[in-house]
């Protein structure tokens, strides 16, 4: 690549917080939230779905007050096709300094028949729901779900009536990850040249990973004309989660050769907010995942080692320090000293003040007596254990 080739921006939209919370049992309190809304927002997450605030008094409070907190992010909602809904999303994420309303319906046979409308009431139904929200906010992102099993002429249909009636973003679902690179791609680049109005808003792909194709459709559907990904931190989601943020992010920063487009992640702060969220919500990171996995720039056999020492690219494409893990992967044992039980919880997400240090090295100090090596989920235990900040 050359420097003079134009990179396009693409935005991302983070959805850990309303369909990464979606995941059965990953439940988090309203501090850890706002944390997480805290870390995404100084990452560089252009949106920030904060929750579904009609669904609980608890999500509209994490809403609201997200909204507050937020700084350079925009603050999304989201919301059923109905007028009560839209208006509780609106009373949340209006104290932002940049709201967005997220509503969205429905689209394929199947999931018409749920609230029973045919296909001319749900199109009334649309104009009369994103007219609603338009009139509210000025940044409103409609969303047919289950887009990809969604007949073809109909979803031209309702997608015209949504930007008709002011949508600014039109987010394509792949509800059931159901689609296939080549599709997702083909799917959003024919809808642009399609749909009256098409290139007046920002079109983004939202894709589940039942098929553990979830990055692959998410790149395929940014190359078809997409600038909006929408994505969740570690893949967190329903079923086989969503895009990992991570994984879409670093592709486009490690092969900008071939997929020129830009993000504004600050790429560097990735490990961290993966750690966090894994402790947050109680779903561990598998040891292999890309990019932010234990084992993902760990190298075991001897030939690996011996190529890693030569010169660091014989097996690494991007180098450790770019997502924000020290160079060194310290290995805690007895002999570690305070300094570097600092340096690594920092690496693990946990930064502590001087007392709470104090404690978890003494814990740290007992264990290692007992043990050769203390891991990674050894030091996350005696942290979850020790008294809260002092
Ligand atoms: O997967 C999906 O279709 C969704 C919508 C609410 C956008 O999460
Ligand atoms: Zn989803």
């Amino acid at each position: 690549m050359t420097d003079t080739v134009t990179k396009d921006r693409v935005l991302i939209f983070d959805t850990t917080l309303r369909d990464g919370e979606q995941s059965p049992g990953a439940t988090m309190t309203h501090e850890e939230k706002l944390e997480i809304a805290g870390l995404l927002d100084e990452m560089g997450v252009d949106i920030i779905e904060a929750g579904f605030p009609i669904a609980s008094e608890g999500d509209f409070r994490a809403v609201s007050e997200i909204a507050k907190q937020a700084r350079g992010s925009t603050i999304c909602g989201l919301a059923r096709a109905n007028l009560a809904d839209i208006d509780r999303c609106w009373e949340a994420v209006r104290h932002a300094r940049s709201p967005r309303i997220h509503t969205f319906i429905g689209t394929s046979p199947l999931h018409r028949a749920i609230p029973n409308l045919d296909m001319d009431q749900m199109a009334e139904r649309i104009h009369e729901t994103v007219t609603h929200a338009r009139n509210l906010c000025d940044n409103v992102q409609w969303s047919p779900m289950d887009a990809t099993r969604t007949e073809w002429d109909y979803l031209c249909r309702v997608v015209e009536i949504a930007i008709k009636a002011g949508a600014t973003t039109i987010n394509i679902p792949d509800t059931v990850g159901y689609t296939a690179p080549r599709e997702s791609a083909d799917l959003i680049r024919r809808l642009i040249a399609a749909v009256p109005g098409a290139d007046e808003v920002v079109f983004a792909t939202h894709c589940h990973n039942d098929l553990g194709m979830a990055t692959a459709n998410a790149l395929a559907a940014v190359e078809g004309g997409a600038r909006q990904i929408e994505c969740t931190i570690n893949g967190l989601g329903e079923r086989a989660g969503n895009t990992a943020l991570e994984e879409v992010v670093m592709a486009l920063k490690v092969r900008g050769d071939i997929m020129p487009y830009e993000t504004g992640i600050e790429t560097k702060r990735l490990m961290h907010i993966s750690r966090r969220v894994a402790t947050v919500s109680g779903f561990p990171v598998q040891f292999n995942k890309a990019i932010v996995g234990k084992n993902a720039f760990a190298h075991e056999s001897g030939i690996h080692q011996d190529g890693m020492l030569k010169n660091a690219e014989t097996f690494e494409i991007m180098r450790p320090e770019d997502v924000g893990l020290s160079e060194t992967n310290l290995v805690m044992g007895k002999h570690s000293g305070r300094a570097a039980l600092r340096a690594k919880l920092k690496d693990l997400g946990f930064e502590l003040g001087d007392n709470q240090l104090k404690d978890v090295f003494v814990r740290f100090k007992e264990l290692a007596d007992r043990k050769k090596e203390v891991y990674d989920e050894d030091l996350v235990a005696l942290v979850s254990a020790a008294p809260e900040a002092e």
